[in-house]
């Protein structure tokens, strides 16, 4: 068993953060979404990784996941040329996979859970295809399967007016090779991409068995800003089990709930209540950073307040009363104007949104 984990495209949704950066390295509890994908497959068994990349964002993502080391596995860079769709980026693996049976991971997608079970019903039923669902409020907004009583699948369409369901498909798939065969048939969609589900509904027209599995632990497609706060939430909460203090901590410091502190940093005359996760060489002094917060490297933090939010790295804020429910991109300055009048003075680029 091999496996893909696709981290190209273009990412509009979380704009303007990805104008600068591949979505998929947007960090959840400080680490990069990617990370939990790899660990995930990685815990899996699988030894066997290739990553597609695009030519916009692919160097950021072999600087940040290495030559795969950091797992004990070895991982190989696939150039996916234009952002094809889903299918296109199967057909550009097309040397890497091989003849073999293959998982394809969404590298933008976070479950609360691991593969194993769902790779041992794979290896069990040996389908041509095997899909993961999960029930959603919002189906229009995804791949949607239309499922007999017995979990086979009879239909699929991609972000359907008229949803036959409420089962999106969750961005982690396991194919047997049949599904080359397919992707070779069918033809781009509307948007002018080669569409995974309609290479999953080609295995169906061809007889091929195609059975899903519905997941009932989370599921985040970190698409939106809401999306990624409630991710930060989850993760603090899940995997952040106890205290984690390698940075300094002077005496008039309070510690409350769980909290990391990563090395080099210093947080002096503050009230940290956790969960919350502060990165390497960052400065917190006289703030009180409450709860489901994570702050990453090389930020400072004076005389503010922040609350459910995630700041990240070499980013500053300076006597902010109160800041909830945000989300700070790198190297963003937030600092009050303490002149008399009170101006707002903004450099903001563009997509962004700032509540005043
Ligand atoms: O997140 C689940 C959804 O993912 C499914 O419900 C849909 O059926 C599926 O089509 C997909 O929809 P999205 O519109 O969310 O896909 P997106 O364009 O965001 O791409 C998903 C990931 O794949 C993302 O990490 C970028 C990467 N990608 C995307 C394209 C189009 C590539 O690597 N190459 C590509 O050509």
């Amino acid at each position: 068993m091999k496996a893909i984990i696709l981290s190209g495209g273009t990412g509009t949704r979380l704009r303007p953060l990805t104008y600068s950066g591949a979505k998929q390295l947007v960090p959840v509890a400080n680490k990069p979404i990617l990370f939990y994908c790899i660990d995930n497959i990685v815990q899996a068994g699988i030894q066997d990784v290739g990553i597609i990349i695009s030519p916009e964002t692919g160097q950021e993502i072999k600087d940040a996941v290495g030559d795969g080391s950091l797992w004990g596995i070895k991982i190989q860079y696939i150039l996916q040329d234009i952002p094809g769709g889903l299918a296109h980026a199967i057909k550009t693996a097309r040397n890497f996979l091989e003849d073999s049976s293959f998982i394809m991971y969404l590298g933008d997608n976070l479950i609360g859970t691991g593969i194993n079970k769902f790779l041992d019903e794979f290896r069990t039923n040996s389908p041509e295809a095997l899909i993961l669902l999960k029930k959603v409020d919002n189906p229009k907004q995804f791949g949607v399967a239309d499922v007999s009583k017995e979990g086979k699948v009879i239909r699929l369409i991609e972000k359907p007016d008229v949803p036959p369901s409420n089962l999106a498909l969750v961005g982690i798939y396991i194919f047997s090779p049949k599904v080359h065969e397919a992707i070779d048939r069918i033809k781009p969609s509307k948007r002018g991409e080669l569409e995974i589900t309609d290479a999953i509904q080609e295995l169906i027209n061809m007889g091929c068995n195609v059975e899903s599995f519905v997941l009932d632990a989370w599921w985040l497609d970190t698409g939106k800003k809401d999306d990624l706060l409630t991710a930060n939430v989850i993760v603090l909460d899940e995997w952040l089990k106890a205290n984690d203090i390698k940075g300094v901590i002077d005496d008039t410091t309070k510690i409350l709930g769980r909290v990391a502190v990563g090395e080099g940093s210093v947080i002096k005359n503050s009230i940290i209540r956790g969960p919350v996760i502060i990165g390497k060489n960052t400065e917190v002094t006289n703030s009180f950073i409450g709860p489901y917060t994570s702050i990453g490297d090389n930020v400072k933090v004076t005389k503010s307040s922040i609350e459910h939010s995630v700041i990240m790295n070499d980013s500053e804020l300076r006597d902010i009363e109160r800041l909830e429910e945000s989300l700070i991109g790198r190297r963003v300055r937030i600092i009050k104007n303490n002149t008399s009048h009170k101006a707002l003075r903004l450099l903001v680029g563009d997509d962004s949104v700032v509540e005043v």
